[in-house]
């Protein structure tokens, strides 16, 4: 019964009472806190730390402010004239020379970043590194075996997605109509985010299907804020409040763990 899920899940953003972190913001930065997130793009790092593009700028982790995105990836600004990054997402097949490289996605380019430097060649144009996708992407996440029947990365377009598999660059083109357009997807504890408007929700990156409450406002899980939205949950946001987080860690293959003294457990959003 959902009740009993529910219960054993802890959720991350509402475990936190700690207040917004004081520091100034810069003037047009967004403010998730304030503004919630509406996100263009969401990966985490080579070292498991959440990534989260909105316009001009990066969110990193849970909490804190934006800095511009060209701070962490300068060579984005000297291809100005592409506009934001479309999609993004971290390469994680421990079989693969491109293992550990983050991919930016911006109109008909793509950026591969290997320990925060660019790739030699890069930017590259999509249909060259990933022939069979096309440009203008809305979103893009990995999705290893058995999430997905081979390890593969899922990009999605519109109401489109497509499924390239790492191995043999082969496409599976799929349309998910129970779910909405994505501007952003994100893999995190095994489970698949897609972002639309300030709202996510969670999906089966294999059917596209859609179960349980969703979508949900991303601020109140995404984010460690003090405040939340008038419309979340506040049955749900009571029960998690009592869950304190002391750390949050990736293992290899890519998990996250949340640490609660001692502890670690697995959290659900
Ligand atoms: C980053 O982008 C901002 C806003 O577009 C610009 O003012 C700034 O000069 C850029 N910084 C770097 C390091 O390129
Ligand atoms: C990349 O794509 C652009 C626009 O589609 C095209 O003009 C250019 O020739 C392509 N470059 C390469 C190296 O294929
Ligand atoms: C989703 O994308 C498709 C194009 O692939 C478009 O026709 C449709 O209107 C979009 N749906 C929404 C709700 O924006």
């Amino acid at each position: 019964m959902k009740l009993l899920a529910r219960t054993a899940c802890l959720c991350l953003a509402l475990a936190l009472t700690w207040a917004d972190s004081p520091e100034d913001h810069a003037s047009a930065a967004p403010d998730r806190c304030v503004e919630g997130f509406e996100l263009d793009a969401a990966t985490v790092n080579e070292e498991g730390i959440p990534y989260f593009f909105q316009g001009d700028y990066l969110f990193k982790g849970f909490h804190g402010n934006a800095d511009l995105a060209n701070e962490t990836f300068p060579e984005l600004d000297e291809h100005h004239h592409l506009g934001h990054v479309d999609a993004a997402f971290r390469m994680h097949y421990e079989d693969n020379p491109d293992h550990d490289h983050l991919f930016l996605f911006l109109d008909h380019t793509v950026f591969s970043y290997y320990q925060h430097k660019l790739e030699d060649g890069f930017p590259k144009n999509i249909s060259e590194v990933f022939p069979g996708i096309p440009d203008h992407l809305d979103a893009a996440v990995e999705c290893p075996k058995p999430e997905c029947d081979e390890d593969s990365v899922i990009f999605l377009k519109g109401n489109k997605i497509y499924q390239y598999h790492v191995a043999t660059k082969a496409v599976n083109e799929k349309e998910f109509s129970s779910m909405p357009n994505c501007t952003a997807a994100f893999r995190f504890m095994e489970h698949y985010y897609c972002f639309h408007g300030h709202m996510f929700s969670k999906f089966d990156p294999t059917t596209g299907d859609v179960h349980g409450r969703y979508p949900k406002e991303a601020r109140d899980y995404f984010t460690r804020c003090s405040k939340f939205s008038e419309e979340s949950d506040h049955v749900e946001r009571e029960r998690c409040s009592r869950v304190h987080l002391d750390a949050i860690t990736s293992d290899n293959a890519g998990n996250m763990y949340a640490f609660r003294g001692e502890i670690s457990q697995q959290y659900c959003f």
